[in-house]
């Protein structure tokens, strides 16, 4: 029940002693990730009866023991490069090849050949390869990943559809890729679209479904139609849930009217987000003109969501959870640029140097897209799995 779901605090607030100890017993910062909050996610995922096979976006986090999490909950892996299939391989060598899709884009011709014959399912996000390497491509099955000409998402950078975006096959390509595709005895068994990240209403995957029908009655091998991820998260605490149980009906109505369809979804956020936050220790704090200025040891190098896109995570004072707010101040980090901001204006208890800070909702593209700018190191991970622990 989604109303009792989110009048639940969040699982760090119960888990509150134990992130100080990891604190306290680990290098700051590091990220945690949740088990049972994964689990929760990928039930709701695997729970939407029109969805035939849930995939994990693996760019969202790559760690291994979230990976082994959601395999173990049922799911596939979508993976965007050779490194992320190698990481499947490692982290759950039992998994099925043909429950790891590849889906790169822009990539070199090597990368097809090497997935080929690691016996996992491409796509294909251009025709020109066809083309141009037919004999890579001649006797195998693929998926076509289709442009539908309008993206979604939370920011421009991460809308992945329309004639500024650089992905997908536009459908005025499709009888060529058709041509080459007789020619080579080349199998198309799927169609794909991922049109953004961070969607918080349920209307485009239903959309998605019925532009794909229409476009798969050209292809008679299609067997398989993949709506792609993009499910968005509430970035505030209380803000809007994306309504899974209207996503379904939409897809339940489409797969009514076309049976000899599969559906698919790839989301990466929606598994991993929530059950993510990020552990970091105040170093310093200093005020300054109007301003007042909380220093941790994690910076844009560790979370690059707030500089990149003007992300909000929820920063809270771990160390002090239960004293009041009582000062306004920007939360930056060790970095030489001014947009080193984690958070802007946010309302906190007295901290001091030594507090334990916590930044919410972070599993998802946070750890996968830190770097060692200004050679400060990458964060720790870690999983923690309380009910196993119990
Ligand atoms: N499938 C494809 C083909 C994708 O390109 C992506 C994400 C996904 C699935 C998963 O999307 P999700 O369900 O996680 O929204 N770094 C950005 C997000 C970039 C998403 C890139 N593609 C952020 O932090 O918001």
């Amino acid at each position: 029940n989604e109303s009792d779901a989110e009048a639940t605090p969040p699982w760090w607030q119960t888990e509150r002693e134990a992130l100080l100890a990891l604190a306290d017993t680990t290098n700051t910062p590091g990220y945690v990730y949740h088990a049972p909050t994964l689990r929760t996610r990928a039930r709701q995922l695997t729970a939407l009866e029109a969805v035939d096979q849930p995939y994990y976006a693996v760019k969202a986090n790559p760690h291994p023991d979230v990976l082994r999490c959601l395999y173990d909950e049922g799911l596939g892996f979508e993976c965007v490069s050779l490194g992320e299939v190698e990481r499947v391989f490692e982290a759950v060598p039992q998994v099925d090849p043909q429950r790891v899709l590849f889906q790169p884009n822009f990539a070199a011709i090597d990368e097809y050949r090497a997935a080929f014959d690691q016996g996992v399912r491409v796509t294909l996000d251009n025709v020109q390869p066809l083309d141009t390497h037919p004999e890579v491509f001649a006797g195998q099955t693929i998926f076509l990943r289709i442009d539908p000409g309008r993206g979604h998402g939370h920011h421009r950078h991460v809308r992945t559809a329309g004639a500024q975006s650089k992905f997908g096959i536009v459908p005025d390509e499709l009888p060529q890729a058709r041509a080459l595709a007789a020619e080579h005895d080349i199998c198309v068994q799927g169609l794909h679209v991922h049109v953004g990240s961070g969607i918080t209403r349920a209307e485009p995957w239903a959309d998605i479904a019925a532009f794909l029908g229409s476009l798969a009655e050209d292809f008679p091998d299609v067997e398989i139609l993949n709506v792609g991820g993009g499910l968005g998260v509430p970035e505030r605490p209380n803000g809007d849930r994306l309504p899974l149980d209207a996503l379904n009906e939409r897809l339940s109505a489409f797969k009514q009217s076309h049976p000899q369809y599969a559906l698919w979804m790839e989301p990466g956020r929606f598994l991993v987000a929530e059950a993510g936050a990020l552990l970091a220790r105040v170093t310093q704090t200093k005020q300054k003109g109007e301003a007042t200025y909380v220093g941790l040891d994690a910076g844009m190098h560790t979370l690059m969501r707030p500089a990149l896109y003007g992300a909000y995570h929820d920063i809270v004072n771990l160390t002090k959870l239960d004293q009041p707010n009582v000062q306004t101040v920007n939360v930056v980090g060790p970095i030489c640029e001014s947009g080193d901001v984690l958070g802007y204006s946010r309302r906190l208890p007295a901290t001091e140097p030594g507090d334990v800070m916590l930044i919410a909702t972070t599993g998802a593209y946070g750890a996968a897209m830190a770097n060692i700018y200004n050679l400060r190191p990458r964060p720790n991970e870690h999983l923690i799995d309380p009910s196993a622990d119990a």
